[in-house]
């Protein structure tokens, strides 16, 4: 692990174009990569320029968990390590669709002392997944190793930037991609994710690896009183998705309901993980269509009216909804300096992005074009088209 006096930063970079902003990037921690790789299973400390630490709680079916991704790229290829505290499998995946659907992943796990390091790509929303090969692509891990000791397993990868395969993502200097990460207690890539899972963006250096891209500020172990009021606001938000949708799913039976209104549980799990590490209170108990705010028992009543006309107006509706959230989580990011919340916020806009294109692509699929109420038409083509 990387010690905490060579953290270089955090870096938040908004990019402001007219006065349309595209979402926040983020770097969790910086350093020089002055050390040569080696895919020996020992993160060392300027092996990587980049590390994240991503969390996923317990919860049902889940033991909860945190996995420590670090990165470092050229020109050319990516360099990758994930370790987390597991004597199972840790996974990675590039740019998905919705929740798994077409992502690029790499998984591995270490088995007697050997690191075995899978190139899958996800067809569907339902793992497991397949190698590249399965669907007529190619093996890309370059090289690979890994180590597992006291029951934490490190695994560490290359591969080109752009495989020039169709079933792995073509990533390119300087990126900022949406991915998906998730660890098992099992070392079977058929036994799903039972440790924990989540979303996150992850931010590619420009190609010079000697030189350390943006640096701001520093680290703030606490939370402001403005950060703790987003926390709280954000979870409750969460909490309007789930229980909006699954009121959508009761009136219209629309399979999608059902599926957000699990990933919206899980990201408010997510959010609770900061109202626990920071000992905040929830704002209301955890009651179906129960919230605190005005705003947003406002906006749930108005948004549930609409939605229950019909099956259009419920996709509507929740696409609107998935807006709002964009531009509260980019609001929030704006003002927040703390490095745990910055990862959960960075996580959920990954999420509520996706959502926004499920629900675009299924009015779609009714014939229907969405115009977007809330972002600029700018930042709404990029998510939709993304
Ligand atoms: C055996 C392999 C796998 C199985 C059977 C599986 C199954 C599932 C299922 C059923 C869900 C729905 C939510 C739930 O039931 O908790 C889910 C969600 C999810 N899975 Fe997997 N999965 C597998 C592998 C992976 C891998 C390798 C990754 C990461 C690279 C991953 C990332 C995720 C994420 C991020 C979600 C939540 C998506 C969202 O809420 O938007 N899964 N998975």
């Amino acid at each position: 692990m990387k010690s905490a006096s060579l953290t270089l930063s955090i870096v938040l970079l908004l990019i402001l174009s007219g006065c349309v902003e595209t979402p926040g990037e983020q770097i969790i921690s910086e350093s020089v990569a002055s050390e040569d790789w080696a895919p020996d299973g020992v993160v060392r400390e300027n092996e990587y320029s980049r590390t994240m630490v991503v969390v996923g709680p317990a919860r049902s079916g889940y033991s909860g968990g945190e996995m420590e991704i670090s990165w470092r790229n050229d020109q050319e290829h990516l360099y990758m390590a994930l370790r987390g505290k597991t004597s199972g499998w840790l996974s990675i995946g590039f740019d998905p669709l919705e929740w798994m659907k077409d992502a690029d992943m790499i998984l591995g796990t270490v088995e007697d002392g050997e690191a075995i390091v899978l190139d899958e790509y996800s067809s569907g929303n339902y793992g497991p997944h397949e190698d590249d090969t399965f669907f007529g692509g190619s093996y890309d891990i370059l090289e690979s190793g890994g180590l597992e000791v006291d029951g934490h397993t490190v695994v560490e990868f290359k591969r080109r930037l752009n495989t020039g395969d169709k079933f792995d993502e073509a990533l390119t200097p300087g990126q900022s991609v949406s991915i998906i990460w998730a660890m098992a207690d099992s070392k079977s890539r058929y036994t799903k994710h039972n440790v924990a899972y989540g979303e996150a963006i992850l931010v590619l250096a420009s190609g010079d690896e000697t030189a350390i891209d943006q640096i701001s500020g520093t680290s703030a172990a606490t939370l402001s009183p403005r950060e703790e009021e987003g926390v709280l606001f954000i979870w409750e938000e969460e909490k309007v998705a789930r229980d909006l949708y699954k009121e959508l799913y009761r009136e219209t039976e629309q399979s999608i309901f059902m599926d957000l209104a699990r990933s919206e549980q899980s990201h408010m799990d997510q959010a609770k993980t900061l109202i626990d590490k920071y000992d905040l209170k929830l704002p209301v108990k955890d009651e179906p269509g129960v919230f605190s705010n005005s705003t947003l028992i406002n906006l749930y009543k108005e948004l549930l009216a609409r939605g229950m006309q019909s099956q259009e107006d419920a996709l509507k509706v929740a696409a609107t909804f998935e807006e709002i959230s964009i531009v509260d989580l980019e609001r929030e990011l704006k003002v927040a300096d703390n490095d745990d919340m910055r990862v959960v916020f960075q996580g959920l806009l990954a999420g509520s992005r996706k959502h926004l294109r499920s629900y675009v692509m299924d009015l779609q699929d009714m014939n229907i074009e969405y115009t977007p109420q809330y972002m600029s038409p700018r930042e709404f083509d990029e998510v939709v088209k993304d």
